[in-house]
């Protein structure tokens, strides 16, 4: 299909109930969806949402185009989980449905506040001449799960950003709430602004200033950033579009990185002793992180495994992008780990020693102990030639290396089809999440990870290794979909 401007925005309710049965009945003919990550049901998913806990469940939205493997239309799409591994859709949706949000409910946040769910998204509107209008609006879920959004804009387009202006994260600091918006300067660059809420409520807000994080100013635009505390400690995690690689190298089309301060002072918007920018993730598709502080003090966070301005296999079967696991952050010895919630052990179904096994069905946890100074290489998605995902364990050189090329259709190529990184700790234990097309890899239970997305071809199912590996094989519970 050719996605024109009036296709990718024409309106939901005029598209029919038979098209998006054809649509439903091509993504059903797909032979990569997953099995326990979030994908849609049509369409595109994006960012992902509104992370929280409200009403004795957790709650996450993604950002959905439905008609389409393309970034038209955009709304949320809410689901609910109990243990934060099991989700399940809704119903709720926020659509872009008033003058304020007409092109688009772009992505935000959500936090109690008093008896309601608040949300602060920001509304994309085009005019005639397909100018960018920006609002960060805010809307009401109550615990029916009844949706109203406030009449005006809470916060408009600033005098020192352009239309470039956008996903707002509300916090708690001090028993005080905040808001950080991502944006981009009058100069091209991106930047981060901090709100406060004028009568601690969601209703007024006003500007501390512009978020001092010594930003390198490489960037032409940040989205989505986050600011959470883990263990008090300040981290702020962001996508800055066009950083400078000697900044931080990256191989991926945009990145998704973190930076550790040592203290939060918002009278001052500023984050103090803050590391240089690390990448989040070491694979090929993380993005648009969202993270928050959960009541019993931990921090969740979840991401799109997907990047913007790609294509992807999928496309033809009308749908594209998935999220991630959820992942706990800590910090340990100044560093960042992410690590999935310990209940995704409830997936597992049954194990055995790890061995070379000639067919799986691509739905397994492999938890993987490597021997010192050797070098180590498992395949999985290996067809009979050997040829996969090859992961290249170079203990004693603490590097690891993922080389994606021999795995199924290839995608994305003008960006390299291997990433490598370098390990502090010599590389020990290594947790590997697989599901039919997507891969997470965490290594020392998150110290580094590796995510990304892979297109197997039927006898693309195999693993195989070689050198000093020990390990468990953990199939998991497949019959699960969201
Ligand atoms: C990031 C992003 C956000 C925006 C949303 C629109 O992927 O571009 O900045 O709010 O996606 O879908």
């Amino acid at each position: 299909m050719k996605w024109t401007r009036e296709l990718s925005y024409k309106h939901y309710d005029q598209w029919s109930h038979e098209e998006l049965c054809e649509i439903e009945k091509r993504v059903n003919q797909s032979p990569w969806r997953a099995n326990y990550h979030i994908e849609p049901s049509t369409g595109l998913l994006n960012d992902p949402n509104g992370f929280c806990y409200f009403n004795g469940t957790w709650i996450v939205f993604y950002q959905h185009f439905p008609f389409g493997a393309t970034h038209g239309l955009k709304s949320w799409v809410q689901l609910k989980s109990d243990d934060l591994v099991h989700f399940s859709p809704t119903g709720l949706k926020i659509l872009p449905d008033t003058k304020f949000d007409s092109h688009g409910a772009y992505s935000g946040s959500a936090l109690q506040i008093k008896d309601n769910l608040f949300i602060f998204y920001t509304g994309n509107v085009r005019d005639r001449q397909w100018k960018r209008h920006t609002y960060q609006l805010g809307a009401l879920i109550d615990k029916q799960g009844h949706l109203k959004k406030l009449k005006t804009p809470l916060i408009n387009q600033p005098m020192d950003t352009t239309d470039h202006f956008r996903d707002p994260q509300i916090f708690m600091y001090h028993n005080q709430y905040y808001a950080v918006i991502g944006a981009q300067t009058i100069k091209r660059q991106g930047t981060i602004q901090l709100y406060k809420s004028h009568e601690n409520d969601y209703g007024t807000w006003e500007k501390v200033g512009e978020l001092d994080f010594s930003n390198d100013y490489t960037s032409y635009m940040i989205e989505c950033p986050n600011l959470v505390f883990v263990d008090q400690v300040p981290v702020l995690i962001y996508c800055p579009q066009g950083l400078d690689k000697d900044v931080c190298s990256y191989k991926n089309i945009y990145p998704n990185v973190y930076k550790i301060g040592s203290s939060f002072i918002p009278e001052k918007s500023r984050i103090t002793s803050i590391s240089q920018p690390q990448l989040l993730d070491w694979g090929f598709d993380i993005y648009a992180t969202q993270a928050f502080n959960t009541e019993d003090n931990r921090v969740l966070a979840i991401s799109w495994i997907g990047l913007p301005d790609t294509s992807y296999p999928t496309d033809r079967y009308n749908y594209q992008g998935i999220l991630s696991l959820v992942k706990e952050l800590r910090i340990k010895d100044g560093k960042l780990y992410q690590y999935p919630v310990s209940s995704i052990k409830e997936l597992r179904v049954s194990q055995k020693p790890l061995c070379n096994i000639a067919q799986t069905n691509n739905c397994y946890e492999l938890e993987v102990h490597l021997q010192a100074n050797s070098t180590n290489v498992i395949t999985l998605f290996a067809d009979e030639d050997g040829k996969g995902l090859t992961l290249t364990f170079d203990i004693k050189h603490n590097s690891v290396k993922v080389d994606r090329s021999g795995v199924g259709e290839e995608f994305a190529k003008e960006y390299g089809s291997t990433r490598t990184c370098f390990i502090d700790n010599q590389a020990t234990t290594v947790n590997i999440f697989i599901d039919n097309s997507v891969f997470e890899m965490f290594i020392n239970k998150g110290e580094k990870v590796f995510s990304g997305r892979v297109f197997p071809y039927s006898r693309h199912n195999g693993i195989t290794t070689n050198g000093n590996i020990t390990g468990t094989y953990y199939e998991l519970d497949y019959g699960y979909k969201t």
